[in-house]
């Protein structure tokens, strides 16, 4: 079971500058219950599908069949999404898959390569397509509106050339759509054409979808044991029912960042795992965090402008990059680590050099002590300079404690928007930018937003250099 400590967050550990007191952090229990219990409300009133989704059955039988059968033929799974619909499975991939597993040859993996595009830049792109294998390669596009215009690109782009190489019919079995159940372009495609499909909830936003057949088919595609990682889930919504406070660690971890960026002016918040595996969840967290938490108006049309800035950093990497700042930069940062109790494999360090005092310390011990006891150094001198932090501790990283940790961070993200007041699960600033792109590229009915670009004033060359 994953804990959280976040004793560093208060002040008897680490000072009243940066630390909580017991009082201000009790006040904000009680608001967290609150809105603790009308979240559970709008859970009752199926308003809150995220939260059921480590209960559903339906979907993942129809995602655990389509791997099943497509498993021994694919050689490469490309995943073609962007934001919520790329960084869930990419961090699921990252964090239960061996490393380097791409190299790995075929009989040592447990399903094709898998690759996570994740933008248009055409050299990346190209260098990809390049590298495919194309007598085994299927494209999983994934999009909850079916419109985005990077991902439908690149189904373009991958559909042309799949077609031109195997024919029409071969390219419509190679490619496989996860998409809203009932409207959008790559619905129209799986009716009118009849490709094989996989649904997205309604009411489950990109960011929210990872336990959806967006996370779960390229997992499963590579064997990862997505009914674990659902079981994982499916224990820690339990824990985030609960109605007490410190039952609930999504409840604890809101009301902390909360107060931590209202009352500590710690508007940036940095998640650290001590795990090169857990990195890519570091990433996912980023979206989550930012584009459900970033809102300039609260539910009640008041200018807010509220988020913290979520930063994702490596331990024991960025050890030596970035917490020289976080120890004595600007005091505006909280550090959430995540710490694994047992690594998965170990190395032992040979006594080599043994009189060399500056180098024979080392020998003997294990490479799982040297990053446990980094994490601990970093831990300690971040709370003597009064810097907040806490931590996720995992008993080890499998697809259970991936799946509590997955829901704990999205729980914890709602009720954190329900503290702030706004809603956590729209992204008007995200769809701003996607109609000025339509706009741009001559997308019939975004006219205005052409002009509106046209119309910017132009550009001073006084400020080019
Ligand atoms: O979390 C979100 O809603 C966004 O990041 C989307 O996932 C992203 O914009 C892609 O959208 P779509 O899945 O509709 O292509």
């Amino acid at each position: 079971m994953i804990r959280l400590d976040v004793h560093n967050l208060m002040a008897e550990s680490i000072g009243p500058r940066g630390g909580l007191t017991e009082e201000s952090l009790d006040r904000c229990s009680r608001k967290a219950q609150e809105r603790h219990r009308w979240l559970m409300e709008l859970r009752d009133r199926g308003k809150l599908a995220f939260f059921d989704l480590p209960e559903q059955r339906e979907e993942l039988e129809k995602v655990m069949e389509l791997a099943q059968r497509l498993r021994p033929q694919c050689t490469d799974l490309v995943v073609l999404g962007i934001g919520g619909s790329s960084l869930g499975p990419k961090a699921l991939h990252s964090a239960l898959n061996p490393p380097f597993y791409n190299l790995l040859g075929r009989g040592e993996r447990n399903g094709p390569r898998i690759f996570f595009p994740d933008n248009v830049d055409p050299e990346g792109f190209a260098g990809l397509l390049h590298i495919l294998d194309w007598s085994g390669v299927y494209f999983n596009v994934i999009s909850k509106s079916g419109s985005t215009a990077e991902t439908i690109s690149q189904y373009l782009i991958v559909r042309g050339m799949l077609e031109e190489r195997l024919g029409r019919e071969e390219a419509v079995r190679r490619l496989i759509l996860t998409t809203d159940p009932e409207k959008g372009f790559l619905r129209e495609l799986i009716r009118s054409e009849g490709f094989q499909g996989l649904e997205i909830p309604p009411g489950v936003g990109g960011r929210f979808s990872v336990l959806t057949p967006v996370g779960l088919f390229p997992a499963a595609m590579t064997g990862i044991s997505v009914e674990e990682v659902l079981e994982g889930a499916r224990e820690m919504a339990v824990r985030c029912r609960d109605e007490r406070f410190w039952e609930n660690p999504a409840m604890v971890h809101a009301a902390t960042h909360y107060l931590m960026a209202t009352e500590k002016g710690r508007n940036i918040c940095v998640m650290m795992p001590y795990s090169d595996a857990l990195y890519d969840v570091a990433d996912w967290f980023r979206q989550l965090w930012a584009e459900s938490l970033g809102k300039r108006f609260d539910t009640q049309g008041r200018e807010v402008e509220v988020g913290q800035t979520p930063v994702k950093a490596l331990g024991t990497t960025d050890q030596h990059s970035q917490v020289q700042l976080y120890l004595e930069g600007p005091h505006d940062k909280v550090i959430d680590f995540i710490r694994v109790e047992r690594y998965r494999e170990d190395l032992e360090i040979p006594g080599l050099h043994g009189d060399v005092e500056s180098v024979g310390y080392l020998g003997g011990h294990r490479l799982s002590e040297l990053i446990q006891a980094e994490g601990a150094a970093t831990e300690i001198a971040l709370a003597n300079r009064g810097r907040p932090s806490c931590t996720f501790l995992l008993p080890q990283i499998d697809p259970k404690s991936v799946g509590e940790l997955l829901f704990l961070l999205e729980y914890s993200t709602a009720i954190s928007g329900a503290l702030y007041r706004i809603n956590p699960f729209d992204q008007p600033g995200v769809e701003e930018g996607k109609h000025l792109t339509y706009g741009i590229m001559g997308r019939a009915g975004y006219e205005e937003k052409r002009k509106e670009v046209e119309e910017r004033p132009s550009v001073n060359p006084k400020y080019v250099v």
